[in-house]
């Protein structure tokens, strides 16, 4: 058996070539929080630094009890012993994929590496079309509807992943409808995965609110978290993991700690050294956390009235930093370019506009949809100077890297619509270079 690297990691890698190479790349492609790492959070890896020991499988004690105060001033009361850490989410999702039995119910679209990571699990993938007002959970009559079907062909469909706020779509489902999925999870028998890494990001919590499957189906819902985003730590590689507090809930536990004794052995020392000071959430980080919220807001914001005004459909976003237009308005326009699927539509963009975006079809969408997903928290700077300029401005559209790089996307979707050429991509010293 031969493996792909994962798309979004290989367009990272074709940008950075091309780029090395002299080409002007506006790059939207990867789902990175590209933001400086809040200092105290460095003071805690040097302070980590000797932390040489190999320590406790799950984590070690302090650590897992702040990350048990993480989750229960969100509602979820947790006892540590409930709690493992890892490096990274992803490898935990992979752990939870393998140690949970059945097939398994993904939205459609969603993150890249749910599919793969079922399938490296031996287990059948069934897409769940989204709902129209939100991404990363099924729609819950098409979730019916596909269990039923699997069934009947002889399936077992019995975990879902959902992600709130979501990954490719940006959004976050509305409290009745994760109601709904956990009455479902109840009548159907299945284990909620819930996926809240970008949980944190919601826009504007006051508005619209979020609620955890895990308060509801409590006794069949795991949660994972992580750093990678709300604290751009992606390359930090930390992670937690939240189980019931059932019999199930602890045999899961041990299962998936059994899987990271024989692959990743335990977060690294000083890793867990940051991650016990980051989840027991201080002030000022607290307070930077609030600053980069506003940050993704308004860039999220500006990208998606760029694709309306670009003449997509789209999801206005609620959390996080992306936003997945759908271009299909514009179908007959863009088969005269022989854009006809999501594919060509992130080559056109890439070889006509400078712009890289990640299509529809490597989140599990349809491979004829006109949809891709713009990753809005790229355009923070290619540079230290430039992200810390972005996140301390009072207005960052203003700024004028971020402005340029908005205009220029917002040139290449006008090229898209026909009404403006966009040959060569622009060119402009901000947007150029590899990325820090
Ligand atoms: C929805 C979602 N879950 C998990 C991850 C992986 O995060 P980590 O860096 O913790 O492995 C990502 C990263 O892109 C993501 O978008």
């Amino acid at each position: 058996m031969s493996w792909l690297i994962s798309p979004n990691l290989a367009l990272d890698e074709l940008v950075a070539q091309r780029r090395a190479a002299g080409e002007s790349i506006v790059h939207l492609g990867f789902g990175e929080s590209r933001l400086p790492v809040f200092p105290g959070l460095v003071e805690r890896l040097v302070a980590g630094a000797d932390r040489n020991a190999y320590g406790p499988v799950a984590g070690d004690a302090a650590v897992r009890s702040a990350v048990a105060g993480y989750f229960a001033r969100r509602g979820l009361p947790t006892d540590p012993e409930h709690v493992v850490v890892a490096p990274g989410s992803k490898a935990l999702l992979l752990a939870l994929q393998a140690a949970i039995p059945g097939d398994v119910l993904v939205p459609e679209p969603c993150w890249v590496t749910y599919a793969p990571q079922a399938r490296l699990a031996g287990k059948r993938v069934f897409g769940v079309p989204i709902p129209a007002e939100c991404g990363g959970v099924p729609d819950p009559d098409r979730l019916r509807e596909t269990i039923r079907q699997a069934r009947q062909q002889g399936y077992d469909p019995r975990l879902v992943v959902l992600t709130s706020p979501d990954n490719p779509t940006g959004t976050h489902a509305p409290p009745d409808v994760v109601k709904t999925l956990a009455m479902i999870a109840e009548e159907e028998d299945l284990i909620l995965l819930s996926d809240e890494i970008y949980r944190d990001l919601v826009h504007d919590p006051a508005a619209t609110p979020i609620l955890s499957p895990a308060e509801l189906a409590r006794s069949r819902t795991v949660v994972i978290t992580g750093l990678s985003k709300s604290l751009a730590l992606g390359g930090w590689r930390i992670g937690a993991a939240r189980f019931p507090d059932t019999a199930w809930g602890a045999q899961l536990r041990a299962d998936v700690t059994g899987y990271a004794s024989e692959s990743w052995s335990t977060l690294a020392g000083p890793m867990q050294e940051v991650a016990t000071y980051a989840f027991g959430e201080p002030p000022e980080l607290l307070e930077r956390l609030a600053r980069d919220r506003g940050l993704h807001r308004a860039v999220a914001r500006a990208m998606y009235d760029i694709v309306i005004h670009g003449g997509a459909e789209c999801r206005p976003p609620t959390g996080g930093f992306y936003v997945y237009p759908d271009f299909e308005p514009l179908r007959e326009t863009l088969a005269g370019k022989s854009v006809v699927g999501g594919e060509s539509l992130q080559r056109h963009l890439l070889e006509n506009c400078g712009v890289a975006v990640l299509a529809g079809v490597h989140f599990g969408d349809d491979a004829r949809a006109l949809r891709f997903r713009a990753a809005t928290s790229m355009l923070y700077g290619a540079t230290r100077a430039e992200q810390q300029a972005a996140l301390d401005a009072p207005d960052p559209l203003a700024v004028g890297h971020v402005r340029a790089a908005l205009d220029a996307v917002e040139a290449g979707f006008a090229e898209l619509a026909g009404l403006s050429p966009c040959h060569p991509p622009p060119r402009s010293p901000a947007l150029t270079g590899t990325p820090h």
